[in-house]
């Protein structure tokens, strides 16, 4: 009685610390260390890589072309389909796209 009482408290520890990666996952960067090097360094380069690595690499930004409206709008999809950009960083990411190609 008492081993299976211990067990399910292992057990649900377990799942609090797997919880609790979860979220610190989502706070680190996919980005790989080849994908980071791609991207010159300017201001907002890191922002670019904390907030559009989960789904691509950042360096598909990369050749792109666009004024700061066009980004506007991209990045605006992008935040539609489900990526998280910290409000404050949003223009400092503009800049910087506009400023790639
Ligand atoms: C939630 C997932 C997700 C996040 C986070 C994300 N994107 Fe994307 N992005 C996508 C998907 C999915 C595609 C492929 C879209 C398609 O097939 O048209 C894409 C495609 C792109 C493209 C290629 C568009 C083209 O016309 O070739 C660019 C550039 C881009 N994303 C930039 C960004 C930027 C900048 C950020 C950060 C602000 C970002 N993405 C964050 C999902 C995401």
């Amino acid at each position: 009685m008492s081993m299976i009482f211990g067990r399910a408290l292992v057990l649900g520890a377990l799942l609090a610390l797997a919880g609790a990666a979860g979220v610190a996952a989502q706070e680190q960067t996919m980005a790989t260390p080849e994908a980071i090097a791609a991207l010159p360094d300017r201001p907002g380069k890191a922002s670019i890589v904390q907030f559009c690595s989960n789904c691509h690499q950042p360096d598909i930004v990369l050749g792109l072309k666009r004024d700061a409206p066009a980004w506007r709008e991209l990045v605006d999809q992008m935040i539609a389909r489900g990526a998280i950009v910290d409000e404050a960083k949003y223009e400092e990411i503009i800049t910087y796209l506009a400023q790639a190609g």
